[in-house]
């Protein structure tokens, strides 16, 4: 069945797998035809059910731990992938944190694993996979691209965020890391683009949502009138890893509820 999913004979790494709207995007690259590369850096039997979830849509998965702000971590796990898949078609750069904190007691450290994982594993992830994506060019019988990296950023990118100044700072990276990206890579015929969920309900974000007085507030941020799902954000990355997406290149598709509208403007202004 899976052999004739859009991203059949393709192989996928997706970072932050083992969770949140990573396992989504994982399991619906899956059920798409690919065959995909879990990552994870905490919870091993987290990864292994997203792994064994996979594989009952009769394609090849892989768990593979690595932290995706440490460098030499990344490139193991790229070797390990591209050893035991055959080589990486698209890159879900995906894996993300919050730690939150007023800005003037903003300590350091939190400054720094936030930009670490959200930006520069980013970065290095990217770079190993357009390394790969190079060596071996485009397949026609595979995609019309050589690859596809596809960038979890977030509403966050365009709307400051208050306590976080930390989490907001990395996304608004990973727009113009994107875009520069999308830039220097098209001529060869690699595209990178951005994914910017808005309220996803995940463990990331569960203050948000796990009472009715906080679901209650968050829809006042949020047009359309319900939290998105995981799955949302899952039929978005299977478009844009596919050759239905061809020509979309360095674009950011904002899947939030129409969050950046400026809902405050609806009765004011
Ligand atoms: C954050 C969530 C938040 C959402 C909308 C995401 O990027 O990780 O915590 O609910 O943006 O504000």
């Amino acid at each position: 069945m899976s052999s004739k999913g859009v991203l059949a004979g393709q192989k996928a790494l997706v970072t932050g797998a083992n969770s949140g709207i990573g396992k989504a995007v994982a399991l619906a690259l899956g059920k798409a035809g690919a065959d995909v590369a879990v990552n994870y850096v905490v919870d091993e039997d987290a990864a292994n059910a997203v792994v064994e979830e996979i594989r009952r849509a009769g394609v090849n998965a892989i768990a593979l731990k690595a932290d995706v702000s440490v460098e030499s971590d990344v490139v193991a796990m790229f070797a390990q992938a591209i050893k035991q898949l055959g080589t990486i078609d698209i890159l879900v750069a995906n894996a993300g944190l919050q730690r939150d904190q007023a800005f003037d007691q903003m300590s350091l450290e939190r400054w720094n694993t936030v930009i670490g994982v959200n930006l520069t594993g980013q970065f290095l992830c990217a770079r190993e996979a357009v390394k790969e994506f190079i060596r071996r060019g485009v397949v026609p019988s595979v995609s019309c691209a050589a690859g596809k990296i596809i960038c979890m950023s977030s509403v966050h990118q365009v709307i400051p965020w208050s306590g976080h100044a930390n989490y907001a700072t990395s996304k608004g990276g990973v727009k113009l890391l994107m875009e520069s990206m999308a830039q220097e890579l098209a001529p060869k015929r690699i595209r990178v683009n951005a994914i910017a969920p808005g309220a996803i309900r995940t463990p990331i974000n569960r203050p948000a949502w796990n009472t009715e007085a906080a679901l209650n507030a968050l829809m006042t941020l949020i047009p359309y009138g319900r939290i998105g799902e995981p799955e949302d954000i899952a039929r978005a990355a299977v478009w844009l890893a596919s050759d239905d997406s061809d020509y979309v290149v360095g674009t950011t598709l904002f899947v939030d509820g129409g969050m950046t509208l400026y809902p405050g403007f609806s009765t004011g202004g």
